[in-house]
């Protein structure tokens, strides 16, 4: 079965039980500067497994593509990806544990025809914040699941949560057996030898955690994930994700064009390759901080295995090509993108050859003072200092020094290695913790704000003003609208005076659930149309703004405080930026 298919019968599976199909959500999420990727189905439905009504319903049902970086320097090996595609299915405090593992095991071995000996399953065994769980027990024996091959684990095999704070809950995981041989006596689902690969994970989500412990949620959620590649390799009887469809094209594209042979530099190629097409797919672009940095290191990490593959990089275009060509039954916007991903890869990739090249240079200096001092040895900080600053690979790096009589050493530059991977760890963990669950105050103000600087941009500058673009922290918002020219001091001084009388006058913002059609022929602005499913959630603050728009929002302009335009500047061609805070 090819991936498209599997992702097809889920859909028309939960479709046909009830669920209302949902677009993917950006891998790069919305207006959530806190979050660097889209990491789970559940991230962008957060509001909803909180208690919020969601327009299509209490059954709801997608696929949504992951980004999962804290794992990169893995790729390489028989199984991990930096992006994958998460098919989900939620209850919003519709049906619970009975109906989604029953569900789930007629998805399994009615739909994808997996013989029920070849399922194991885990439930959470309970300990002093939530008990045992016998309705999920109970619920797969019902099922046809035998007692060997229903397993208790704590916490840190069956409870999820994404990050440190938000909805969780004990969930029940399903494992295929490989039918490998059991690695020891007490080999199970938990191990990690490869015999039992989990498949799909159903959170029973009734519980919110933050820095004082456990509470009920107003409702209880099911969210459940399966990974789209791993399910679509066990059913072809593949030994890793590269050999599916989806990978193995852009495989042998590399096979053919390597001058040597290295299979983990071709997975890294292929993987890298298409997460970057991905993130840059949904508006990412390198740079030096945050999502940009995750995607220059994954480019840059991408060339470096081209030339360790020793391929013509001036046949990167190719690589490309054939890529999309595998991905675009499932995702048609990448071939309709395909010259602004080239460019981008394309640009990134020169820019890397020329920092190669002043990493060479800076390799001389050092090697120069390691063998002016006497020392044989070089300095761990400096080759780390050559990655980090130049991109220069360690691996490289050793190769140059042993060709002047030198040394690296790898264990030492491993364990500084680790030290700043585990400070980027925790870096990228605060940034979750933030999540959509904790949207502020100011966050809120913002968002409102935001429709207003819209209408009053539209009103001063004229109908062409577009959103293209909002970014919003706790401390500012940024604002990117189509509009040619810069703005004059007087037009920017009209703005500010119209959204602060809009905020003078105290609008009620109110919070419509309509029809997507409906909405555009009210003139509703939609910067994402096709994101949005049938119904949409419109916000509209009186005569003056309707936008769809999934919120939150304040329930007055008066709430909002004084309005001030920090800064005007070009952000693209065409395109307008606006930095502004409420004080
Ligand atoms: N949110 C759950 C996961 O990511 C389903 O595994």
């Amino acid at each position: 079965m090819k991936a498209i298919e599997i992702r097809n019968k889920y859909l028309n599976f939960f479709k046909n039980h009830g669920h209302s199909i949902i677009p993917s959500a950006p891998v790069i999420p919305e207006n959530d500067p806190s979050v660097l990727f889209t990491t789970a189905g559940m991230q962008p439905l957060v509001p909803y497994l909180l208690g919020q009504k969601h327009p299509s319903g209490t059954r709801l049902t997608d696929f949504q593509k992951c980004v999962r970086t804290n794992d990169i320097d893995e790729v390489g090996d028989n199984r991990h990806l930096t992006y994958f595609e998460m098919l989900g299915n939620w209850s919003l405090g519709d049906y619970f544990k009975d109906e989604s593992i029953a569900m789930s095991y007629e998805f399994l071995t009615k739909e994808l025809g997996i013989p029920a000996e070849k399922l194991s399953v885990t439930c959470f065994a309970g300990d002093e914040d939530c008990g045992k769980d016998e309705v999920a027990y109970e619920a797969w024996k019902r099922a046809g699941i035998p007692d060997e091959r229903i397993y208790f684990f704590g916490k840190d095999d069956n409870w999820w949560i994404a990050g440190e704070e938000g909805p969780c809950g004990p969930d029940t995981e399903m494992f295929y057996d490989t039918g490998k041989p059991k690695c020891s006596e007490e080999c199970n689902p938990s191990c990690g030898c490869g015999k039992y690969v989990e498949i799909w994970n159903n959170v029973f989500m009734e519980f919110y955690k933050d820095k004082n412990g456990y509470s009920k949620l107003k409702q209880q959620n099911v969210d459940t994930g399966l990974g789209l590649e791993r399910m679509t390799m066990l059913l072809q009887g593949k030994e890793t994700p590269f050999e599916i469809e989806l990978f193995a094209p852009v495989m042998d594209k590399l096979v053919e064009l390597q001058k040597v042979d290295n299979i983990q530099s071709r997975r890294i190629v292929a993987e890298h390759l298409r997460s970057s097409m991905m993130i840059i797919n949904d508006g990412g672009r390198p740079s030096n901080v945050d999502r940009g940095y995750i995607l220059r290191r994954l480019l840059r990490r991408m060339t470096r295995h081209l030339n360790k593959l020793e391929i013509d990089l001036s046949k990167l275009p190719e690589v490309i090509d054939t890529s999309i060509e595998a991905l675009k039954e499932l995702y048609p916007e990448l071939e309709q993108n395909k010259e602004t991903i080239k460019t981008v890869i394309i640009e990134e990739k020169n820019k890397f050859v020329k920092t190669l090249q002043n990493g060479e240079r800076e390799f001389e200096k050092v090697a120069n003072k390691t063998k002016n001092s006497g020392k044989k040895v070089l300095d761990t900080e400096a080759v780390f200092n050559l990655y980090e600053t130049y991109g220069f690979p360690p691996e490289m790096t050793e190769e140059l020094a042993k060709e002047q009589g030198l040394e690296v050493d790898m264990s030492d530059y491993k364990k500084l290695f680790k030290e700043h991977q585990e400070k980027s760890r925790l870096g990228s963990e605060q940034k979750f913790k933030g999540g959509l669950a904790s949207t502020g105050e100011m966050e809120t103000k913002y968002h409102t704000a935001t429709h207003l600087l819209n209408a009053a941009l539209k009103v001063i500058l004229g109908e062409h003003v577009h959103q293209k673009g909002s970014n919003i922290t706790h401390e500012r918002m940024r604002f990117d609208f189509s509009h040619g020219a810069k703005m004059t001091d007087e037009e920017k001084q009209k703005v500010e005076e119209l959204v602060n009388s809009y905020i003078a006058q105290d609008i009620p913002v109110e919070r419509l659930e309509m029809k997507k059609d409906e909405a555009l022929a009210l003139g509703a602005e939609a910067m994402f149309l096709d994101k949005y499913g049938d119904i949409v959630i419109v916000y509209k603050i009186g005569d003056i703004s309707i936008e769809l728009c999934g919120g939150p929002h304040v329930e007055s302009t008066g709430k909002l405080g004084h309005f001030k335009i920090k800064k005007e500047e070009a952000s693209s061609s065409g395109v307008r930026r606006i930095k502004a805070i409420l004080e």
